[in-house]
């Protein structure tokens, strides 16, 4: 057992946003969240979004496209790309975040994003519900995504996720293939606006 990942290198100016799905009390996904952000090299490129620190508008003012600009629209509109870590409910991914994924249209789109779900399962329901609705927005998954079966028993004694290396090797390559995507949609939404 390692607690390595080795850094991925991204280009200079590539930002990803890690958005971490659970807003449950005494949850996990700070934990994974944590050990994908490690995983990724140049920090300040990184944007951390916690869906439980948001507060999104009533629902009740949703239109198609998004609503009203919502306080982290700003964040979602800087980044090149996603990294999703979301748990498993109930066969799909915690209602939170598909809010957050209402609430918000342009800033999405033409981009890439990756998943890393986990349950007790491994979260492969969660990723594939996922893809579906991203497809809608036009953001492109990777072919790899991770899913993680019982994460909590992986844990060190600092209560870090460290899995096997096998499994941090998944994590590295799957954010090569989101660094891949992420250069080549940012050309292509400079150079190659998406037909209507
Ligand atoms: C409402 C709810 C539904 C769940 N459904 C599933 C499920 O369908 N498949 C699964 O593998 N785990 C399921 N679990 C177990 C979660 O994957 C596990 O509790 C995980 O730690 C949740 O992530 P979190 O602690 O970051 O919220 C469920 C948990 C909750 C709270």
């Amino acid at each position: 057992m390692t607690t390595s990942t080795e850094p991925q290198h991204h280009p200079a100016g590539t930002r990803i946003a890690v958005i971490s799905a659970s807003v449950r009390k005494d949850r996990l996904g700070p934990t994974i969240a944590e050990w994908v952000v490690a995983a990724l090299d140049r920090p300040a490129d990184v944007d951390l979004i916690d869906v439980a620190e948001i507060r999104l508008p009533d629902d009740s003012l949703l239109s198609p496209g998004g609503g009203p600009r919502s306080e982290v629209a700003h964040r979602i509109a800087a980044a090149d790309a996603f990294v999703f870590v979301t748990p498993e409910y109930n066969h799909s991914y915690p209602a939170a975040l598909k809010r957050l994924i209402d609430w918000h249209y342009a800033e999405w789109r033409v981009k890439p994003a990756t998943v890393v779900a986990y349950g007790v399962q491994g979260g492969y329901a969660a990723i594939e519900h996922l893809r579906g609705v991203l497809a809608e927005l036009s953001v492109v998954t990777t072919r790899r995504a991770i899913g993680l079966r019982a994460p909590w028993t992986c844990l060190d004694d600092r209560g870090r996720y460290a899995p096997d290396a096998d499994v941090s090797r998944g994590l590295t390559a799957s954010l090569a293939e989101l660094r891949w995507w992420a250069e080549v949609l940012a050309d292509a939404r400079r150079n190659r606006p998406l037909p209507a």
